[in-house]
């Protein structure tokens, strides 16, 4: 099917709203070591640009990635999701921060935050680029929000449509001609 797409946020309001969450992030944690986990492959530009504008003082930064599967039935109701790549630093009494690009329902935020619960993290939080909190299901918060936005499928600064327009700088609404 055809698309338009509709400018959204523009590139310098991207920037200017990662380095605000920076700073914001910086003052929470201000002096305390902090993993940072980047859930790829959607928020891996909003990652690269957020870590760079984070500084701990004292404390001290560490990265890593996760990728999730999601599958569920739509009679059932289920939501699973499994890693198809896994943290590789533990995170046992660390401080962790995970980095996702839109929380929508919810439900692949919950099952991470389930999983760095149980191995022991000493305080869990969320930072999403986008946050669709209208659409929200399962009971989870966005500690830092970007951007809220109420309905609609976007694109571009690490989002895709069948893998497409991940590598754009600005935020596209996609619309169906
Ligand atoms: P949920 O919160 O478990 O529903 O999953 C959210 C994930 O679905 C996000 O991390 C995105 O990967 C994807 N997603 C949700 N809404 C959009 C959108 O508008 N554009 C691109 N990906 C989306
Ligand atoms: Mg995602």
């Amino acid at each position: 099917m055809a698309h338009k797409m509709l400018p959204v946020i523009p590139a310098p309001a991207i920037q200017k709203r990662v380095a605000e969450l920076g700073a914001e992030i910086s003052d929470f944690y201000k002096d305390q070591p902090l993993v940072c986990v980047c859930v790829l492959k959607g928020a891996f530009l909003f990652f690269s640009d957020l870590v760079r504008r984070i500084n701990l003082g004292a404390g001290g930064l560490e990265i890593d990635f996760v990728r999730l599967s999601s599958y569920g039935s739509a009679t059932s109701r289920s939501h699973q999701a499994v890693f198809t790549k896994d943290l590789e630093v533990d995170v046992a009494g660390k401080h962790v921060l995970v980095v996702d690009d839109i929380v929508d329902t919810g439900h692949s935020a919950e099952f991470l935050l389930h999983v760095l619960e149980k191995r022991g993290a000493a305080s869990l939080k969320i930072c999403a680029f986008v946050d669709k909190h209208e659409r929200r299901e399962a009971g989870v918060k966005v500690d830092f929000a970007g951007f809220p936005i109420q309905k609609g499928f976007i694109v571009g600064y690490g989002m895709d449509y069948a893998e497409k327009y991940r590598e754009l700088d600005a935020v596209y609404e996609l619309v169906p001609e």
